[in-house]
């Protein structure tokens, strides 16, 4: 029986409460998800009742998906791999623990205020200035507890999966306070700082860096500590890594233009948009190979371990979306995927391919030694888990690509005589089919998750909660 106060041992417990909250709030996210799909369908799904209406719960099921499935998991990874990696006890474990509650509460808010029509109106930053403060104290939080747990660190090396969590930690400290700055009229109405094309680039500078940052360079750390332990090998090129770090997260700064192509954003910034996103294709390219080439020479693993292959197949999907963006972010090309289901069809081949996967791969990992097992409590679960997922997101994303195109090229036909070929209601009817396919998809991706809660609840009831004891590091244990 371990003494789970004992300094003498890691601080699971505050990973542990985030990798349940994860798998939970993922569940609630990914059914908005399936709702919100199921109305652009069928759209009378809204039954008349305003709270319920797409416009309400659509920044509901980004906000669910990326700050409280993806928020949770990366939180729960950063605070158990910068224990292990540093070989120290977590920082102020009090203020770890507020950073869990804090964190429940803000998403508890933006559950409540944005279904009742609280918004800022811009994306994936719609929650009203109450509760962004709450965001910045809570960020705070964490970012001492993590840093702090690297000052005490008995190891002299920061191991990079550190670096990519740090600057994921400070990018959005930066993003969040920056982009929030507005001017509050009510308790829950305030106006934004900015105004006109500069709050555009402001918002897309945020928006764009909330995928580099919040959905990229932390799940990147995951990739870094999770692939290398499963596969049980070192990491392909610990150079490499060093280069994929500095080169992505200087090139990410400058990208956000290209969410503004054709706009009253002057055309040299849509240029730099666009050229910094072409560049962008090589560090996300290295990063991917590095951690896909660690598995070499342990290519047979993956036939029989399903959390490495969510891990390995993450990387695929991360490689595919990063070479998509930059070609969505050239000028001709965004003149086409603008507007059309190509955008979501990329951004959810990021989302539950990459994020999704490597989160769900990482979890896998954590959620047994968090409960005093060795593994998982059905294998084969994971298993199924992995091929109802991997069919989901085939079925999303490629629904999507071809009614995007397909939307893209009816809106430009124009005929001979210079009027269009097609209404735009003729676009929404082709679209129908596709949009049941990716229910579909979106479906089977809900089902896995809805696996992986049985999972879990079957190997906590089987476990019981744990701290590590912190090994000895070897030059101490000689001294
Ligand atoms: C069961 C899984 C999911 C389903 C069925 C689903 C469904 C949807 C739907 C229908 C939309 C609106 C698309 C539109 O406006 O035309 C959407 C948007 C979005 N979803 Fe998901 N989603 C799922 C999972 C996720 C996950 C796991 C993430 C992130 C980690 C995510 C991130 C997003 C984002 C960022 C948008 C906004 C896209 C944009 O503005 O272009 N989704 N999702
Ligand atoms: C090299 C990397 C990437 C580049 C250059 C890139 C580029 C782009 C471009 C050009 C758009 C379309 C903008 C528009 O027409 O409105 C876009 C949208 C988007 N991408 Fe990426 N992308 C990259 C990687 C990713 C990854 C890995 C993810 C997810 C994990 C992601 C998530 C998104 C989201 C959420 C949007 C929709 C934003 C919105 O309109 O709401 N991207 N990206």
């Amino acid at each position: 029986m371990t003494n789970i106060n004992s300094a003498e041992h890691f601080n699971y417990r505050v990973v542990r409460l985030f990798s349940v909250a994860s798998v939970i709030w993922g569940v609630v996210g990914m059914l908005v998800g399936v709702i919100i799909a199921s109305q652009l369908t069928w759209p009378e799904l809204n039954f008349g009742i305003p709270w319920l209406t797409y416009g309400r719960l659509r920044p509901l099921h980004t906000n669910a998906v990326i700050f409280a499935f993806g928020g949770c998991a990366l939180m729960a990874t950063s605070y158990y791999v910068v224990q292990r990696t540093c070989q120290v006890r977590l920082f102020l474990g009090k203020l770890a623990e507020f950073t869990f509650w804090g964190w429940q509460l803000i998403i508890v808010a933006a559950a409540l205020t944005l279904p009742l029509g609280y918004t800022q109106g811009k994306e994936y930053a719609e929650l009203e200035w109450p509760i962004d403060i709450a965001i910045a104290v809570v960020w705070v939080a964490y970012a001492i507890v993590f840093f702090g747990t690297i000052a005490k660190r008995r190891v002299k090396h920061i191991y990079v999966a550190n670096w990519f969590y740090g600057a994921f930690i400070l990018a959005v400290a930066l993003l969040h306070i920056v982009n929030s700055a507005a001017l509050p009229v009510s308790m829950l109405k305030s106006y934004s700082a900015y105004s006109g094309a500069q709050d555009a680039m402001v918002q897309w500078w945020y928006g764009h860096n909330a995928v580099g940052f919040f959905l990229t360079a932390g799940f990147l750390g995951m990739m870094y500590y999770f692939i290398p332990k499963q596969a049980e090998r070192p990491v392909y090129s610990y150079r490499l890594s060093i280069v994929h770090f500095w080169a992505l997260i200087f090139t990410y700064m400058w990208a956000g233009p290209h969410h503004l192509h054709y706009t009253a954003l002057p055309d040299w910034v849509q240029s730099v948009g666009m050229l910094f996103s072409l560049i962008l294709l090589a560090p996300s390219w290295g990063g991917m190979l590095n951690g896909v080439l660690t598995i070499s020479g342990a290519w047979h693993k993956l036939r029989d371990d399903p959390i490495l292959r969510f891990l390995i197949v993450s990387l695929s999907f991360y490689g595919m979306s990063t070479f998509e963006g930059p070609m969505m972010a050239i000028k001709t090309v965004n003149a086409l995927s603008h507007y059309t289901d190509w955008t979501v069809g990329h951004v959810h081949s990021g989302a539950l391919g990459w994020v999704g996967f490597v989160s769900i791969g990482s979890l896998y990992y954590l959620i047994p030694r968090m409960f005093g097992r060795d593994k998982m409590y059905s294998i084969k679960a994971i298993e199924l888990h992995f091929w109802i997922a991997t069919i989901g997101v085939v079925l999303y994303i490629s629904a999507m690509w071809i009614s995007g195109v397909m939307q893209g090229l009816m809106w430009r036909a124009i005929n001979a005589d210079g009027t269009l070929t097609y209404t735009f209601v003729e676009s929404v009817k082709a679209s129908f089919p596709f949009y049941v396919v990716r229910l579909c998809g979106g479906l089977m991706y809900l089902t896995g998750m809805l696996v992986m809660v049985w999972n879990m609840v079957m190997t906590v009831r089987a476990g019981r909660a744990v701290d590590a004891p912190i090994p000895v590091p070897k030059t101490l244990a000689h001294a």
